[in-house]
């Protein structure tokens, strides 16, 4: 089954409560919520305060994506704030399988992203300790940018390691997704599609959903 995780990078940030709404009611199964800090990545945008504020609004699971360095001081708040899943940076996390524990410690879904540059080996040995890895296709830090199709590679072969190992690991893939490259990643074996710009900045959010979704046959 595929997962939809709108990124609320690309929501009306005046209106955030009614915009999670829209979305829910339009079909999204997760939400997606990108952390910045201004540092790890050149964009700042929020942290734990605000979505406790957004937890009581949405039955929707928290995908929370931590563009942040350091990270492991952080996680704790970041879970009490309501994360279901808490994502990581590789390139941030020099003792990733520390950080890793810790999460799992905090009673979260363990997730861990990589930059486009970033190699598929980085996650292998802790394949098995990750419920979610998280495949950039574009570089971090901003909605909207255009798909890096370098990343096919990469995902086909996380994937081929999931099945091999019989994983039940989710493959994420995020930036620049949208109905024409969906059909790309799905194909590459991803699960999870986020999608900031092409949910929220599309007139029917239903539809756009919908589009993500549809745009590859299930599996028979
Ligand atoms: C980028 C973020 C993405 C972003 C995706 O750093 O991690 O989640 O919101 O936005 P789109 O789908 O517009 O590329
Ligand atoms: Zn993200």
């Amino acid at each position: 089954m595929t997962v939809v995780a709108p990124s609320l990078l690309s929501a009306d940030f005046a209106r955030l409560a009614d915009e999670i709404r829209r979305v829910e009611d339009a079909g999204a199964d997760w939400l997606h919520l990108d952390v910045m800090d201004g540092h790890f990545v050149p964009n700042l945008t929020f942290g734990p305060p605000v979505i406790a504020a957004l937890r009581p609004h949405t039955r929707l699971p928290f995908d929370v994506h931590l563009m942040i360095e350091p990270v492991d001081p952080q996680l704790a708040a970041f879970r009490e704030a309501g994360a279901d899943w808490i994502t990581v940076h590789v390139e941030a996390c020099p003792h990733l399988h520390r950080t890793i524990q810790a999460i799992r410690q905090l009673g979260a879904k363990t997730g861990v992203a990589l930059n486009p540059a970033t190699s598929e080996e980085t996650v292998r040995h802790i394949l098995p300790e990750l419920d979610l890895v998280l495949v950039m296709s574009v570089n971090p830090g901003f909605g909207g940018q255009s798909y890096l199709p370098l990343v096919e590679d990469k995902i086909r072969t996380i994937r081929g390691w999931i099945k091999e190992r019989g994983l039940a690991t989710r493959l994420s893939v995020d930036g620049g997704i949208g109905p024409s490259t969906a059909p790309r990643v799905l194909s590459a074996g991803a699960d999870v599609l986020v999608a900031g710009s092409a949910v929220f900045g599309a007139p029917d959010a239903k539809r756009a959903i919908a589009a993500l979704r549809g745009s590859i046959a299930p599996e028979p």
